[in-house]
């Protein structure tokens, strides 16, 4: 089936100067990464993401937390980048500056070769101690077997001793300064944004591509399904990103 990509999108992005995808969750479904509103399963069937993406739920048991997240971590380095990764890693060499501000906390777009990816919500292979915030190695390779659902101790700090906490942003957390203000004024700036493969529910980050249609940027979202941004995007691509992405850079280039 052959993507229609409307002609006034284009010609946008033909001309375009400056471009900004904001990826969700959706962006790495097709890697087989579950998203974070899809049910889950095994031990974590009875939770919702939102239940342990809390500084609570890790001082509550610990160790169901950082099993969840190291099966997590184990999922995304068995995973490997897919079409709509890859198209939007070669969008930045067709467009004179390209940003990927990125709510995942996989690596799947530095992999397909964007770089400088801006994670508003950290990052799974940056974990750092829960007391002193002291940055913790991880070891090399693929966690070990937390597959299937199970409880994993937390590694503890080589400086306070403390547990070791996933490198993330959780529920009722700040986000990263840095990345936060490089967001907001890549979304001030930009002719085009992308909102591609998130649900539109979490702030901050849903308020982005606000940011950009006020200030008459041409706003296009890439969904399947039907999210609060539709009244907001100027152009709605209703399907799969890894379907959808690289028709557009197909049709444009
Ligand atoms: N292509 C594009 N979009 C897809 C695909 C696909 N193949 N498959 C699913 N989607 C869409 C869904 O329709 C949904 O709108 O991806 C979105 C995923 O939504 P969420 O699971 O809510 O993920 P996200 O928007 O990234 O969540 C935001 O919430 O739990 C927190 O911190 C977590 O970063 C996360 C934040």
């Amino acid at each position: 089936m052959s993507i229609a990509i409307p002609s006034e999108l284009i010609t946008a992005l033909r001309g375009a100067k400056h471009v900004v995808f904001l990826t969700g969750a959706g962006v790495s479904a097709e890697s087989g990464i579950a998203t974070f509103r899809d049910a889950m399963t095994g031990l974590w069937e009875r939770y919702s993401a939102e239940q342990l993406a809390n500084a609570d739920a890790f001082r509550r048991d610990r160790e169901l937390v950082w099993g969840w997240y190291e099966w997590r971590r184990m999922q995304v380095m068995k995973a490997e980048p897919n079409a709509a990764h890859r198209a939007i890693a070669a969008i930045a060499s067709k467009v004179p500056r390209v940003d990927v501000v990125t709510q995942n906390v996989d690596d799947l777009h530095e992999r397909a070769g964007s770089d400088k990816v801006l994670h508003l919500h950290g990052r799974l292979n940056r974990p750092f101690c829960f007391a002193c915030g002291h940055p913790h190695t991880l070891s090399a390779g693929i966690p070990n077997e937390p597959e299937g659902g199970r409880r994993l101790a937390p590694p503890q700090c080589e400086r306070c001793g403390g547990y070791v906490r996933p490198g993330v942003v959780w529920f009722g957390e700040m986000l990263p300064k840095s990345q936060w203000d490089a967001a907001v004024e890549a979304c001030e700036a930009c002719d085009v944004l992308f909102s591609v493969g998130t649900s539109s529910l979490v702030q901050p980050a849903a308020g982005l591509p606000l940011l950009a249609a006020r200030r008459r940027a041409m706003v296009v979202q890439v969904n399947p399904n039907p999210t609060s941004l539709d009244g907001i995007a100027q152009i709605n691509l209703v399907g799969a990103a890894g379907v959808i992405m690289p028709a557009l850079v197909d049709a444009t280039w």
